[in-house]
């Protein structure tokens, strides 16, 4: 029996994780389970899966008052200094909150599965380093990523990584129609459910070049090397193409359970969730298509940020992710994220190896560059 924390159990990947978890029944004990703010879907949980400890964001009375459990008010960070009782721990937070909890983890050779990509946008070259040496696995959880790492034998024979791209909401939509777009409609993801800020992100493709750079820090693959294809029904999660021409890719029904299971249970495979089994007969078409780089150039910007290194990256997630929360409270119009991150990008302090409080700072001085220029 494995022993697993879950962080951001109350988000779209954690309850995704739950069900899986409920599924593989005795080859995992929960230790922790923490959340945010939704403590009335915390207290559900924790009185369905019984884990040792719980953590909120926002304090909730009833949480301390569960027998049997340690409650432990923003213990993200005590949950990943538990070698003790962590075989791994599920990253599922979304946005920069991840990545103190996940440094913590690996400083205590805790392996990860990650679902957070924005840790390693904001602090990868730093992660991956704490990570090897400590003899850390860090397993992808987001599709792609495990399609990857589900296909890749030999990084030394491989010519190029292929990421899929559903294309979002507004794919087949006008420059027009997505600048004016509401919230409602960019949330309306034609494949994926999930949370909000990742819907969005995937609305401007900013999600895809949030994967870019993950990708380049999880297989150390130059962004030269890392292409981005359009492939509307989702069934090709992403491939590898070898030195030799030949290309393996892994796909599926679009379910997250699947990427989920794979990187909790890793290397094993179990008969996990039913998730609907795959027919290529039932599958009429599948298309590929070049992304439209001027319609969204969120992936420009990905590619730039990647190659210039350092913290540019970590001030591009800032700026992002501040500009989507406005986006989500009504106050810019869609692709004011992408005319925000062409005005402030240029304006952020560059350095080329920082330290991991100078990235703290670096992210600090993004988002107050943000929320001034939103008044
Ligand atoms: N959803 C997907 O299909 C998918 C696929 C690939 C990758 N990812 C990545 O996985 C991560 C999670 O995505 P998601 O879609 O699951 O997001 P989500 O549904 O918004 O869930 C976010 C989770 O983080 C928790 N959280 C937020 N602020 C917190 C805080 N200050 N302290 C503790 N917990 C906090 C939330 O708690 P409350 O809800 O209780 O506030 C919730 O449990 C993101 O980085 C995303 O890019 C997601």
């Amino acid at each position: 029996m494995r022993k697993i924390s879950i962080i951001g159990s109350t988000g779209s990947i954690g309850r995704q994780a739950l069900e899986v978890l409920e599924r593989l029944g005795d080859k995992f004990e929960i230790t922790a389970l923490a959340g945010g703010s939704n403590t009335d879907l915390l207290l559900e949980q924790a009185e369905k899966f019984r884990p040792k400890y719980l953590s909120s964001d926002k304090y909730d009375e009833r949480l301390a008052k569960i027998s049997g459990v340690k409650y432990l008010p923003n213990g993200l960070e005590e949950i990943c200094s538990n070698k003790a009782e962590n075989d791994i721990i599920l990253v599922a937070v979304s946005g920069k909150i991840g990545l103190k909890p996940t440094l913590k983890a690996i400083e205590n050779g805790i392996d990860i599965a990650l679902a957070n990509k924005e840790t390693l946008v904001m602090a990868g070259d730093i992660v991956m380093k704490k990570a090897r040496e400590k003899g850390v696995k860090i397993l992808p959880v987001d599709s792609e990523h495990s399609a990857i790492h589900q296909c890749i034998k030999d990084l030394n024979q491989v010519r190029k990584l292929i990421i899929t791209a559903s294309g979002g909401p507004f794919l087949r939509k006008s420059i027009e129609e997505m600048r004016n777009a509401t919230v409602e409609q960019a949330l309306a993801h034609p494949k994926w459910n999930m949370g909000k800020k990742i819907t969005v992100d995937s609305a401007t493709l900013m999600n895809k070049g949030l994967e870019i750079i993950e990708a380049h820090h999880l297989f150390n693959m130059p962004y030269e090397k890392i292409d981005v294809i359009v492939h509307p029904q989702s069934i090709v999660h992403s491939a590898i193409e070898y030195k030799d021409g030949s290309i393996i890719a892994q796909l599926g029904v679009p379910s997250m359970h699947i990427p989920i299971q794979y990187a909790i249970t890793y290397p094993e495979r179990y008969e996990g969730i039913k998730t609907q089994s795959f027919s290529f007969s039932d599958v009429a078409r599948m298309d590929f298509e070049a992304p439209d780089f001027d319609k969204f150039p969120s992936l420009n910007y990905a590619y730039d940020a990647g190659k210039k290194g350092g913290s540019a990256t970590t001030s591009l997630n800032a700026i992002n992710e501040e500009a989507v929360f406005a986006f989500l409270r009504g106050e810019i119009k869609l692709c004011k994220i992408y005319d925000l991150i062409e005005k402030l990008m240029p304006k952020c302090t560059f350095i080329a190896e920082p330290t991991i409080d100078e990235i703290f700072e670096l992210d600090k001085e993004a988002r107050e560059l943000t929320r001034k220029s939103l008044i």
